[in-house]
C-alpha cells in the first residue's frame, strides 16, 4: 500500500459510494445470468446484457454485480470497470425510477435541446448526472439518438419522446410523478428504468410491438422515392474468384 490517496480524474467521480456494497443480486439473478452468458459462444460476450441485469436489480453496476460479472465469466474486476465505466449506459449511481434524457447534439441545439434541459434542470431541481432525493428521476443530457428527424428528442428509460416542447416536457413530468400512464410518441407505454433495463438485458417485457417501429419523417424518402418509382440501382455482379494457382507466382 502506498498510502496515497487515488485522486480521480473527473469532478463528479467523488460522488462515487466505493464502499456501498448493497445489492438485491440473488440466486434468480445469478442463474439468469447464466441463462445470458449461454446464448454466447464466447461467454465473454455476454458482460453487456449482464451489465444491464445489474442495473435493473441493483439500481445501478453495484459493486457487488462488478464482482458477480467477474466470477462467472472469469475475468478480473478491472476489466468488467473497464466495461461499465465506458458505456455512457452503464451508472455507477443509482438512476431514477424514471431516467430523463435530453439530445443537446447539433439539430436537436439548434431546435431547442439545451433550452429543454434547461428546463429540465430546473422543474425536477437537478443536476445533469443527479438523481432527485425522492429516486423518482435522474437526467441525463443525450448525445445523437438517431432521431434527428424528430429534433427536439428526450427519452424516458430510453423510449423516444419525439418533437418535444417546454409545455409538453413539464407536462410529460407532471404525468409521470403523478403515476398516470404515458406513452412514446412511438407508442410503447413507459414502464420504468428497472423494467427497460431488464428488457435490454434481453428479457423481454413482451411490449416490443407497441407501436410503429418507423413514421412520419423517417419515411419521407421512401414515399416520395415509392411515388416516384425510384429504385436503387442494381448492384455489380460479385467478381469471380481468381482460379487458385496453388499459392505459386507465376
Ligand atoms: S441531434 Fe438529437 S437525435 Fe440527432
Amino acid at each position: 500500500m502506498s498510502g496515497h490517496e487515488f485522486i480521480a480524474a473527473f469532478d463528479d467521480a467523488s460522488g462515487i459510494d466505493t464502499h456501498d456494497e448493497q445489492t438485491s443480486i440473488g440466486e434468480t439473478t445469478i442463474a439468469e445470468m447464466r441463462e445470458i452468458m449461454a446464448r454466447y459462444p464466447d461467454q465473454r460476450s455476454a458482460l453487456l446484457p449482464m451489465l444491464h441485469l445489474v442495473q435493473s436489480v441493483d439500481g445501478r453496476i453495484s459493486d457487488a454485480g462488478v464482482k458477480i460479472c467477474a466470477d462467472l465469466l472469469g475475468i478480473s474486476t478491472a476489466q468488467v470497470n473497464g466495461v461499465a465505466t465506458f458505456y455512457t449506459m452503464y451508472k455507477r449511481r443509482p438512476a431514477g425510477h424514471h431516467h430523463i434524457g435530453v439530445c443537446t447534439t447539433t439539430v436537436c441545439a439548434v431546435m431547442g435541446g439545451d433550452v429543454l434541459l434547461d428546463q429540465m434542470k430546473d422543474k425536477l431541481g437537478i443536476d445533469e448526472g443527479e438523481t432527485t432525493p425522492d429516486g423518482m428521476f435522474s437526467l441525463e443530457r443525450l448525445e445523437c439518438n438517431a432521431a434527428c428527424d424528430f429534433a427536439p428528442v428526450m427519452m424516458v428509460n430510453w423510449e423516444f419522446m419525439d418533437q418535444m416542447t417546454p409545455e409538453k416536457a413539464n407536462e410529460l413530468i407532471d404525468n409521470l410523478q403523478a403515476g398516470k400512464e404515458v406513452h412514446s410518441t412511438r407508442g410503447a407505454h413507459i414502464t420504468s428504468w428497472a423494467e427497460a433495463e431488464r428488457v435490454l438485458a434481453g428479457f423481454s417485457d413482451g411490449l416490443a410491438d407497441e407501436g410503429p417501429t418507423a413514421a412520419g419523417a423517417s419515411l419521407a424518402g421512401l414515399k416520395i422515392a415509392r411515388e416516384k418509382g425510384w429504385k436503387s440501382p442494381t448492384p455489380p455482379a460479385p467478381a469471380e474468384p481468381a482460379a487458385d494457382d496453388g499459392g505459386e507466382s507465376k
